[in-house]
């Protein structure tokens, strides 16, 4: 990929291991905890779309907060847990080979942002706990627009920053919708598919699919 003047990524799911909370404390949430931290994902997306189509905004750590309650419900997990699981929520690991790569992409010159559904508060914590606050150009985060990812009001917050086209941005997610999203809007989308899914048919087809980060360095060219 060459001209990208950006990049910018999906934090939760792409950079950070949504399931990392669940697997934590997978002892005490018993053995299906995989199941139980997809499902509370699941519900936690299903709300963001519902309430961005209700108008009905709550911010993500709401959202995250009433999505995990159901869930709970569901797996029948005692409700105790509820302040555990929140409190790693906010701390969730990176997939392992984030830092190394943020800091090779860093070296090479280009902005580098996350742009996400993610609170201002909640994304600085993320990365900070991680001890990558100093990576990031910007944080973006669906709070300035008020409305979820993959309305392209989300998708414009960098463009109107950094006064660049859209097909200057290389934009990283793991999420097929969020993938599509970009895509749609104008973006160079890159599919980070880890774990060998099935892309959707959501009229746009990934520029480029990725294992994992790493894959990304050989494929696109600094300026
Ligand atoms: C985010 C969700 C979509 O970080 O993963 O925006």
């Amino acid at each position: 990929m060459k001209n990208i003047k950006a990049i910018i990524f999906d934090a939760y799911g792409t950079l950070f291991d949504v399931n990392s909370a669940a697997e934590k404390c997978k002892d005490k949430v018993g053995n299906k905890w995989e199941d139980f931290a997809n499902y509370w994902r699941t519900t936690q997306l299903e709300y963001t779309w519902l309430r961005s189509l209700m108008n009905k905004h709550k911010d993500f750590w709401q959202v995250t907060k009433d999505s995990l309650n159901k869930s709970m419900k569901a797996f029948n997990i005692d409700p105790s847990m509820q302040n555990e699981l929140l409190n790693l929520y906010k701390v969730l690991s990176p997939f392992k080979e984030v830092p190394e790569v943020l800091k090779t992409l860093k070296e090479k010159n280009f902005k580098l942002a996350i742009l996400s559904n993610g609170t201002p508060t909640l994304l600085k914590e993320l990365v900070k706990s991680n001890n990558l606050d100093n990576v990031f150009d910007d944080l973006f985060s669906i709070e300035q627009v008020g409305i979820y990812k993959p309305d392209s009001k989300v998708y414009d917050l960098p463009i109107q920053k950094y006064r660049i086209e859209k097909n200057e941005v290389a934009f990283l997610s793991a999420n097929t919708w969020d993938v599509s999203g970009g895509g749609n809007y104008g973006y160079q989308s890159i599919w980070v598919n880890r774990n060998k899914n099935i892309f959707d048919n959501l009229d746009y087809k990934p520029r480029l699919e990725i294992k994992n980060l790493k894959d990304l360095l050989p494929n696109i060219e600094s300026n």
